[in-house]
């Protein structure tokens, strides 16, 4: 399932009624952790990134209290802070991401295509308005597309499902503004 929230309150509860138990969570953009206690205590591990310099020494923190947790200090939008990632996680179940819900949908969603074509979610939920206005006010007018998708969390059609493909599409960002 993917799930596209606004409300930060209800983003949080998102992730409270999906995370199951022992699931593996990857949180892009945790800030203080507000969003991680949500559902803490059900996971077998949590990789939080953010790259914030307001809330690192908090992040640090909540690890070394949270042992399941593990904080990666970096850019969301750079391949060697996915490859980190990766490294620390076997299997990813919920990729939950919330890089300010008012953020520009088209870094949000290019952040979210590249990371779950690579973890291969079983459940994605996203924090964006401008994605989910975008979503009520389009409508897809090619019955070439398929309308189920097996992959239910991410999108195995879409063509980015190598390192090489992400990380190609993922330098792109170097030309686009700091948000
Ligand atoms: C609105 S806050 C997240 C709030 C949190 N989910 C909660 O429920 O309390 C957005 C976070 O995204 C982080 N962020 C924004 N752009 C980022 C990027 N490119 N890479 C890593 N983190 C980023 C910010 O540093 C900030 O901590």
């Amino acid at each position: 399932m993917i799930d596209i929230v606004y409300d930060v309150r209800r983003y949080r509860q998102k992730l409270a009624d999906t995370i199951r138990e022992g699931d593996n969570v990857v949180e892009l953009g945790p800030h203080i952790g507000k969003s991680t206690e949500a559902y803490y205590n059900r996971v077998s591990r949590a990789v939080l990134v953010d790259k914030g310099i307001d809330c690192k020494e908090a992040l640090e923190e909540f690890c070394k209290i949270h042992d399941k947790a593990t904080f990666i200090c970096g850019d969301v939008r750079k391949f060697d802070t996915m490859s980190d990632a990766v490294k620390k996680i076997k299997r990813c179940d919920v990729l939950a991401l919330d890089m300010g819900g008012g953020r520009f949908p088209d870094t949000v969603f290019k952040v979210w295509a590249t990371w779950s074509a690579i973890l291969k979610p079983r459940d994605s939920i996203i924090r964006c308005r401008g994605l989910a206005e975008f979503i009520f006010r389009a409508r897809v007018t090619d019955d070439t597309i398929k309308e189920d998708f097996d992959d239910a969390g991410w999108l195995a059609d879409y063509g980015r499902s190598t390192p090489d493909k992400v990380k190609e599409q993922l330098e792109e960002f170097s030309i686009w503004v700091d948000i």
